[in-house]
């Protein structure tokens, strides 16, 4: 070791020091890190040299030497980590991504109000033992209207408001968005026999449009065929649905004779709310025992089967629960309701 460790020392670091504040990339960095600290390394070989020193100057030169071993080491660090962050930068900006953009905020979702209201109807009628059924919203004439023992030119027909649609190159009939999922309780008794009963939820289409009807709109209908299914029976089915799902609300249930093409006798039931005093009633739901006619429509013995059903529009049910006062409000896609009325 030369007789002066301090100066070779000084011109490490000076060397150092010069070395790594040019722009490097990270193959140069490692060529400098190793240059300095690796086998071959100036730095390695100052410490070689302390082997050949007094032992008082090796106290004070070795820690010099390690103290410059602990600089070089931050600083290759601290250059590597730049060289990262230069590079994410540089492909932001290759691919124009403009990293100051605030973030989107991250609003958890909710089940529309009316898509909660249909579970709470189902889960009720399903502890009753009714299932599910499901079928198309573009329906025929047949299945929407004939099938429903609606006579071809009653006035009944016209109280549906349809929408009739055009199909190219069909030949089935007159082609309509169903005015009510009955449709779907044709379609399901055709190809079933006794005992059976089922709700059909779905969305329905009529042309009317006031605080309390929208043109689209969402009906839960449901259908019992049983051996001596009387009025009875659906009063009692009716009246204990809705304790279930105004459970603990003030209301008052209304039965008040109707007609339907497909029900004999038939029925609508109303909901009274007490508004200052004053009982008002929101019609929600029509029903009736099955005219035989319909069940003839689709096979069944009407000397042995009689069968009960009902429909009843969901959105009133959840204008009724939640006090909504404008039926529109469930479709107009603001957003401020949902927090307006608590959802
Ligand atoms: N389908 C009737 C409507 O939409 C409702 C209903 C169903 C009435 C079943 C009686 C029995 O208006």
């Amino acid at each position: 070791m030369s007789e002066k460790p301090n100066e070779k020392l000084d011109d490490c670091m000076l060397s150092f020091v010069e070395k790594i504040s040019v722009h490097h990339t990270l193959p140069s960095l490692l060529d400098l890190k190793s240059s300095f600290l690796g086998k071959e390394g100036l730095l390695t070989a100052l410490f070689k040299g302390v082997a050949g020193l007094s032992i008082e100057e090796k106290k004070i030169f070795g820690s010099k030497i390690n103290e410059l071993k602990i600089f070089i080491e931050e600083r290759v660090l601290q250059t590597m980590q730049s060289i990262k962050i230069e590079s994410i930068n540089s492909k932001f900006q290759a691919s124009q991504v403009d990293i100051t953009i605030p973030a989107f905020e991250n609003k958890i979702g909710k089940i529309h109000p009316i898509t909660q209201t249909i579970d709470e109807i189902v889960k009720i009628f399903y502890k009753y033992g009714f299932d599910l059924r499901f079928d198309r919203e573009i329906e025929t004439n047949f299945y929407n209207f004939d099938a429903l023992n609606f006579a071809p030119l009653h006035p009944a027909r016209g109280m549906h408001d349809s929408f009739f649609v055009k199909i190219p190159n069909e030949t089935e009939g007159d082609y309509l968005l169903r005015t009510h999922t009955s449709s779907v309780q044709i379609r399901s008794m055709f190809n079933q026999q006794p005992p059976f009963c089922f709700l059909s939820p779905g969305r329905t289409y009529r042309c009317d449009m006031d605080r309390t009807h929208t043109p689209m709109f969402n009906q839960v209908e449901g259908v019992l065929v049983e051996q001596n299914i009387s009025f009875a029976n659906l009063k009692w089915i009716i009246e204990q649905f809705l304790k279930e799902f105004f459970n603990g609300m003030d209301i008052t249930v209304r039965f008040r004779p109707s007609f339907f093409p497909f029900t004999e006798p038939s029925a609508e039931v109303d909901i009274g709310i007490n508004v200052g005093g004053e009982i008002k009633y929101l019609e929600v739901l029509g029903c009736g025992v099955i005219h035989p006619n319909v069940l003839q429509n689709c096979n069944i013995d009407t000397t042995k089967y009689t069968g009960l059903a009902f429909g009843l529009g969901v959105e009133r049910f959840a204008m009724l629960k939640h006090s909504i006062y404008d039926l529109r409000d469930f479709f107009d896609n603001k957003k401020w309701w949902i927090s307006h009325y608590g959802f």
